[in-house]
């Protein structure tokens, strides 16, 4: 089965075609550049810019996957159903995606199918290798940082989720007041390389007793180690106020790399106790921080010598994209949990999966 898939919950539009596993065609258009400008992403901005994008990101999807000539003309003799991003996300930016897969699937007498971007994420990497389920699922990106039990397609558990700052969030307001621009992760991770993990012992916020998290307390402790070391305006301690003097280079990659190792610990620490305490022996790691080097060392390195796996996609799948998302509609299709004719109610509400 052939699918068509539009993402617009972001700042990333994006559209793909996907048959099987096969990604024919994975087209992202980022916006990172304008949101740059106001270190973080400005909703109204987002579905501003979808609406210009999204018309030729989706013929160049069709391009790249069917030839030149392809176009939405024939999008129905080309593709077996449309999926799009239903949420969770900006509600602006997915209203976009949203309209334009109605209208297409609508006009071509496709079955729509509407996708759970998390359930993207959690399933993306099944585009490029087989993964037994069940496996236990780490999504975190910049609105989300969820620990999901994937027992079958479609059959969820989701153990924990965000309690404040997701993990992406929190690297971005970090990176803001560090002055290291926008996206914030790449930033602090490019940083970090130059640091020393243990120069500053931040907290890991484990949570006994709960498989959510909490990263805001992590955030608050790097804005105080930087203003007590003299770099910040004291008692204006806010993510929105960067720091004052110019930070020293050494010190700066210091604090990345403590930061991002407590990060990374605790992501670990959490995922690694959940998937025993399950007895699940697959992790699969996904959504923009999973793009991270030292998130990634440090899995390969805890699940080592305990018979556990870890699997994460390639970094272009991490991130936001179509591909996961027409995958999940075709899989949906294919399982038969949804009529082919009418795949969902085209007026059903946004929402979250549990
Ligand atoms: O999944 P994603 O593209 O979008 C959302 O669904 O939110 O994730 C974006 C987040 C941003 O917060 C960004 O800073 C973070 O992923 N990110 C990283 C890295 N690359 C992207 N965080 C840490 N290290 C990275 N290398
Ligand atoms: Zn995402």
């Amino acid at each position: 089965m052939t699918v068509l898939g539009i993402e617009t919950s972001c700042d990333e539009t994006s559209a793909a075609v996907v048959r099987g596993r096969r990604i024919l065609s994975s087209i992202v258009s980022s916006q990172v550049e304008s949101h740059a400008a106001f270190a973080g992403v400005v909703p109204e901005l987002a579905s501003r810019m979808h609406m210009e994008r999204l018309p030729a990101v989706i013929a160049a999807a069709l391009c790249a996957a069917f030839g030149r000539r392809a176009s939405v003309r024939d999008l129905g003799r080309r593709v077996d159903a449309v999926a799009f991003t239903q949420g969770p996300g900006l509600m602006g930016a997915l209203l976009v995606g949203k309209v334009a897969a109605q209208s297409l699937a609508e006009a071509h007498g496709l079955p729509l199918v509407g996708v759970n971007h998390l359930e993207g994420h959690a399933l993306a990497v099944g585009l490029v290798r087989r993964v037994a389920m069940p496996y236990l699922a780490l999504i975190v990106s910049g609105g989300h940082t969820e620990l999901v039990l994937v027992r079958a397609a479609g059959r969820y558990r989701v153990l924990g989720r965000t309690r404040d700052d997701a993990a992406g969030e929190v690297f971005d307001k970090v990176a803001k007041f560090l002055r290291l621009g926008y996206p914030g992760g790449p930033a602090v991770d490019r940083c970090a390389r130059e640091g020393r993990a243990d120069a500053v012992d931040f907290p890991r916020p484990l949570l006994p007793g709960t498989w959510d998290f909490s990263f805001s307390g992590l955030k608050t402790a790097v804005l105080y180690h930087v203003r007590d070391a003299g770099y910040a305006d004291a008692g204006r301690v806010r993510p929105a106020v960067p720091a004052r003097r110019r930070l020293p280079r050494g010190f700066l990659a210091d604090v990345c790399a403590s930061f991002q190792e407590a990060v990374v610990d605790t992501l670990v620490e959490k995922t690694l106790r959940a998937a025993r305490c399950h007895g699940v022996r697959t992790i699969v790691v996904g959504g923009g921080v999973a793009a991270n080097r030292r998130l990634r060392e440090k899995f390969a390195r805890g699940v080592r010598g305990r018979g556990l796996r870890v699997h994460f996609p390639p970094p272009e799948l991490c991130t936001d994209n179509a591909a996961m998302i027409a995958y999940v509609g075709e899989r949906r299709l294919r399982s038969g949990r949804i009529s082919r004719r009418h795949a969902v109610n085209p007026s059903m509400a946004i929402r979250s999966w549990a």
